[in-house]
């Protein structure tokens, strides 16, 4: 019999995630039946997203049920399995619940070959969805080209860090914009991007306007509210606004204002397009296997922000949306496979 911890979804957030909203429970794990195999989880993914599935949004995934297990992006190691495709001492990765260990019937899971030369919170923090989420809003939907200059913002977050250095590994000029000296440091000095704008600062329309006068190709957002009003006013003729993330209004009760230059759409004949990472599985090998590559190479830099424990998740969970988190937010579940 196997004991685990489960976080478990007890209450809709109505604004921030509070002290009552889950609860971390106690469950033996029945025994498997055919089919089924043992994950015991070694990593959690924390997204932004998680604050929408708590919530009963008409989102892309249904809402998560109330006394059910919190839903989450993990990578584990299989220890018994009676199922043919995840085989004992395998890994496993995609959505099940915030658990240490959980007994699946390989629903939303996939295996997970090891990548020689790179650890699993590497493999996982890079390539689980921040590194594709970058791919797919650069390429699919942004359609970038050589010499666009591409704007990024919550530039110094998981998405964001890994979209300016695509962006210019494909000879674009990049603007990052982040909250703080300290992040926009970051993003010249270790994630390359051509510049830095601190929106907790200076005035981003402004210097949007200052730094790319000639307007701007693509405006990659993860932040929306006033972050999206400013770069649809720097925008160029026929650009493209990417609608990657809008985290600046996941916890609000009452509707978001804005955008308020939305007549920019007409006037600079913008394509707006938002996108769920999830629509592009067929992609992931192709994406994952380039971002692997680069990061073999030491082309591409990234920082992880992982918490120890499952007891941590919630308040970890939080700092996304303090930008209290300092690179891609995980949870070390347990340790990685022997
Ligand atoms: N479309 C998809 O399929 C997909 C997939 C993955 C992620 N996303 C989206 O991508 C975005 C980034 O996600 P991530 O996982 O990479 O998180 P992250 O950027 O590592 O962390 C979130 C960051 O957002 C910034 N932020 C939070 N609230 C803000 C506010 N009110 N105003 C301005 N900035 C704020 C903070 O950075 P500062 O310290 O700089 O303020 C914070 O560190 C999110 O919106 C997420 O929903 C979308």
């Amino acid at each position: 019999m196997t004991e685990t911890r489960t976080w478990v979804l007890k209450k809709r957030p109505t604004v921030d995630i509070e002290a009552d909203t889950l609860q971390l429970t106690e469950y033996t794990l029945p025994a498997l039946k055919d089919g089924e195999f043992l994950l015991r989880n070694i990593l959690l993914s924390l997204d932004a997203t998680n604050r929408i599935w708590m919530s009963d949004w008409d989102s892309y995934l249904p809402p998560v049920d109330l006394g059910a297990g919190m839903r989450g992006i993990v990578v584990g190691e299989v220890m018994e399995s009676r199922h043919k495709d995840f085989p004992k001492g395998g890994l496993a990765t995609g959505v099940s619940t915030w658990s240490e260990y959980v007994v699946s019937n390989g629903a939303g899971l996939q295996p997970l070959a090891a990548m020689p030369g790179l650890k699993t919170e590497d493999a996982f923090g890079v390539m689980a969805i921040a590194g594709p989420t970058a791919m797919i809003g650069l390429h699919d939907i942004g359609r970038i080209k050589k010499g666009d200059t591409v704007v990024v913002t919550a530039a110094a977050g998981a998405v964001g860090m890994l979209t300016g250095q695509i962006a210019r590994l494909h000879g674009c000029r990049t603007i990052g914009i982040a909250g703080g000296a300290e992040k926009c440091k970051w993003l010249t000095e270790e994630f390359g991007y051509d510049h830095a704008i601190d929106y907790k600062k200076e005035n981003v329309e402004a210097r949007l306007k200052a730094l790319a006068p000639d307007g701007v190709d693509v405006h990659f957002e993860n932040v929306g509210g006033a972050m999206l009003d400013a770069g649809l006013h720097a925008m160029k003729l026929g650009g493209t606004v990417v609608i990657c993330g809008l985290i600046a209004s996941y916890n609000s009760t009452e509707p978001v204002p804005g955008p308020y230059n939305f007549r920019e759409v007409i006037f600079k004949r913008l394509r707006i397009e938002g996108f769920v990472c999830l629509d592009y599985m067929a992609k992931y090998p192709e994406y994952q296997q380039q971002l692997g590559k680069w990061i073999l190479e030491g082309k591409l830099k990234y920082r992880l922000h992982v918490v120890d424990g499952i007891e941590h998740a919630v308040d970890t969970l939080k700092l996304l949306y303090s930008g209290g988190n300092h690179g891609k937010l995980m949870v070390r579940l347990g340790a990685d496979p022997k």
